[in-house]
């Protein structure tokens, strides 16, 4: 096991494309940390970096101290688990787990008893005599996981393993996947574009848009306070709602609506407005609230989406599915739960309020109001 520094790397492939643009990434000793961005922000690249599939551009990478740049990919002690599986189809799944020891003159008893810890943990044990056609998805997934556990290495890395498994085994192989690597404790560095599996296997998540870094977070604090409308929109589902109001005073203006929220930080003039559809609530009669022209609904069984214009902006709300809606419904949110951000740069404006805070906050300050 290893802590893994990521520093200043930068990938620049033949042809001028900047994939990875200068990306700093501390991992610490049996960490998992999940790099999750949409297709071609370049995560698969910096693993590949990491792993010595692709070459260093610019920057250091180093493992348990050691730096890896010029050390052949073999030598690096590292196990890469793919979404292909790339298992051997003509071995059985014992021969395919055994033959990177094999390869590194492991003596025999030792593959022996590696092997069948491995397919003990991953319960493979029946399956060992199998070729990999005559496996599940689920199961060539754990033969793949089993071939990087064999070999004890200091780090996992893994590049979307679970995005050929159908909805249901993916959740499964996800749990898995997490306690397994809390049970060996080994430093793991996960590529994934979804960002249901960032948030539940992630120590830390690092957000990855056009090869920059947006983001570095606990899963939570990322989902409470984004640093950016991108990473607002592409934490949490549903997207947070990115709404351009104008502020005057304490008020904030949607087109003819007005939101009075008793207290705002120093804002600009016109700024975005986030406001996460599970933060909206049905306004009691009496309440200050917005008034949501309702469009359509989808139900999603626990909840219900609400999807609507206030003043011809967009904005989707989460409620219960016991509630009946009208087709103009008042919504209200508690002030400590707006979030701000610069409309031409994207960044977040305030320091963003801990959960904690939030609800003293919340227990303090006013609701807003309708003017
Ligand atoms: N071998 C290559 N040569 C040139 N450009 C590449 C190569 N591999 C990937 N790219 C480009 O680098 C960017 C990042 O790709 P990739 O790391 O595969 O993204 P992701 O894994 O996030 O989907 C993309 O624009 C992609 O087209
Ligand atoms: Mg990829």
């Amino acid at each position: 096991m290893a802590a893994i520094d990521i520093l200043e790397v930068s990938k620049i492939y033949a042809g001028g494309v900047e994939a990875v643009k200068s990306v700093s990434i501390d991992i610490a000793d049996g960490e998992f940390i999940v790099l999750v961005g949409p297709s071609g922000c370049g995560k698969s690249t910096l693993l590949r970096m990491v792993a010595g599939l692709e070459e260093i551009s610019k920057g250091t990478v180093t493992i348990g101290g050691r730096r890896i740049n010029d050390v052949e990919p073999a030598d690096r002690d590292i196990a890469m688990v793919f979404q292909n599986y790339a298992l051997y189809p003509h071995m059985t799944v014992y021969d395919n787990l055994a033959y990177g020891l094999k390869n590194r003159g492991t003596p025999k008893a030792e593959i022996d008893a590696r092997v069948a810890e491995a397919a003990r943990m991953l319960e493979i044990e029946p399956y060992l005599t199998r070729k990999p056609r005559a496996l599940s998805g689920g199961q060539r997934q754990r033969v793949a996981m089993g071939r990087a556990i064999v070999r004890k290495p200091a780090a996992f890395l893994f590049d979307e393993p679970l995005s050929n498994l159908d909805a249901k085994l993916r959740v499964s192989m996800r749990g898995e996947i997490k306690q397994l690597q809390k049970r060996l404790g080994t430093t793991s560095l996960y590529v994934t574009h979804d960002q249901l599996e960032a948030m539940t296997l992630a120590d830390r998540l690092v957000v990855l848009n056009g090869g920059r870094i947006e983001q570095i977070g606990r899963p939570l604090e990322v989902y409470h306070t984004p640093a950016s409308t991108f990473v607002a929109s592409f934490i949490g589902s549903p997207a947070m709602n990115l709404v351009q109001v104008t502020r005057e005073g304490t008020r904030l203006h949607f087109g003819g609506q007005v939101l009075e929220t008793g207290r705002l930080p120093p804002l600009p003039a016109e700024l975005t407005l986030g406001i996460r559809a599970e933060d909206l609530r049905l306004a009691q009669p009496g309440d200050p609230s917005l008034r949501l022209k309702v469009e359509y609904i989808e139900e999603l069984g626990a909840q219900r989406l609400v999807h609507g214009t206030v003043d011809g902006k967009t904005l989707t709300a989460a409620l219960s599915p016991e509630i009946d809606i009208a087709d103009t419904i008042a919504l209200t949110v508690a002030p400590s739960r707006l979030h701000f951000f610069d409309t031409s740069t994207g960044k977040r404006i305030t320091q963003p309020l801990d959960p904690a805070a939030g609800r003293r906050e919340s227990a303090t300050l006013p609701e807003p109001v309708l003017v």
